[in-house]
């Protein structure tokens, strides 16, 4: 392979992490092929009450992926056909994925372009009367405005379903001095353990939070096919279970959970400072009621210079990523299954604009700061 085509400097390269932690998590994974039960192991219960300790929320109920935690969180809110669910049309295509299949309709709408969370004027102009619930996505690591939309679900009485599958552990403090963390405001919240989000194991795995007993009862029953009692089918359900071997390599990442912020949001600063006054680069905005816990750090590049300084940097060795390239109101899939009552353009905005840059904890001081180099040159140069 010509050099030019190497990455030197990877977008994620979750090795590192592993090899530090290869002491203990090789302990974990040993001790559950010991005990041979890879199915509802002692390790999936420990695993919840540690986070629910973590994330200081009453009820976390693991579950195959993310994606899955969101259906599931969808199914127990039992909403009908045809009932509206509102959603930005800028995210992770398994946000809408999961409406759709459940009958029920997205409505899009836009993003705040300098969160870009979903937009709380949007939210207002959408609203009619078959909807049902509204999911704000705490992209990138940094919580949606979620005073208001909470504000919101409660004069319309709509659920709030939280995707926190960029932001576990981000804290989000209300006017009142409160502080909750992502996905432990709304009714229901979910998250992923894939390996590049902030909390991750060896493969899929996914996780519910909920203050509320009797969704979190539903919950359960839902990712256990529909059953309390064994062969006692009381609702449709699915089969989602995070394996033993999982939650085993998830207890030992959870302890540093907490480091690997620190350590991101210190890659982000490092950025952010290089970046800030540079005129064709917008850096994230940081909220001052919120950590962003950085699962991307995503700069907008102006002046229509984005594609051209993506393929710059990977000429330079340096990977780089496009979240998310094209609106969801302009996929193939969902054009005939949305509803639309304003405008996206904040979402088009973005998918035209967006760069991230790697940021993985474990990033040395030096390779940022070649990142950071090479960027400056090339928008010198572009
Ligand atoms: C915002 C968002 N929602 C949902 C998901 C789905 O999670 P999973 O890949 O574990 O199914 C992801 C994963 O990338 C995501 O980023």
């Amino acid at each position: 392979m010509p050099q030019s085509m190497t990455n030197s400097i990877q977008f994620f390269d979750i090795k590192r992490q592993n090899q530090q932690l290869k002491q203990e998590l090789d302990t974990a994974i040993q001790s559950v092929i010991e005990q041979g039960q890879f199915i509802k192991g002692k390790e999936i219960t420990a695993f919840e009450n540690q986070l629910a300790t973590h994330l200081n929320v009453k009820h976390v109920i693991s579950c195959g992926n993310g994606t899955d935690a969101l259906q599931i969180a969808l199914m127990a809110m039992q909403l009908q056909a045809g009932d509206e669910v509102i959603v930005p049309a800028f995210t992770y295509i398994a946000t809408i994925e999961v409406i759709a299949l459940l009958g029920l309709t997205p409505v899009l709408v836009d993003i705040d372009l300098s969160t870009f969370c979903i937009s709380i004027e949007s939210i207002q102009a959408s609203i009619g009367p078959k909807t049902k619930a509204i999911i704000p996505v705490h992209l990138f690591g940094q919580c949606a405005n979620m005073e208001a939309i909470l504000a919101i679900a409660q004069t319309n009485k709509l659920y709030v379903l939280e995707d926190a599958a960029q932001a576990i552990g981000s804290s989000y403090t209300f006017n009142s001095g409160k502080s909750a963390f992502a996905g432990c405001m709304g009714d229901i919240g979910t998250s992923s353990f894939f390996p590049t989000k902030n909390l991750s194991c060896f493969g899929d795995g996914g996780v519910m939070f909920t203050n509320n007993d009797l969704f979190a009862k539903q919950i359960r029953m839902i990712a256990n096919h529909g059953q309390q009692q064994q062969y006692i089918h009381e609702m449709v359900g699915v089969n989602s279970r995070l394996d033993t071997l999982q939650a085993a390599i998830l207890q030992v990442k959870l302890k540093q959970l907490t480091s690997f912020q620190l350590k991101r949001k210190a890659n982000a600063d490092l950025y952010s400072n290089a970046f800030k006054d540079l005129a064709e680069i917008v850096i994230p905005f940081e909220a001052s009621n919120c950590s962003h816990v950085f699962n991307q750090y995503t700069l907008r590049i102006k002046s229509g210079k984005r594609d051209a300084l993506k393929n710059y940097l990977t000429r330079k060795g340096i990977a780089t990523a496009i979240y998310y390239p094209m609106p969801v109101d302009q996929q193939l899939a969902y054009q005939s299954k949305c509803n639309i009552r304003t405008s996206l353009k904040n979402a088009e905005q973005a998918c035209n604009e967006v760069l991230s840059l790697p940021i993985y904890p474990e990033l040395k001081t030096e390779e940022i700061e070649q990142v950071i180099n090479a960027l400056k040159l090339g928008l010198g140069e572009l």
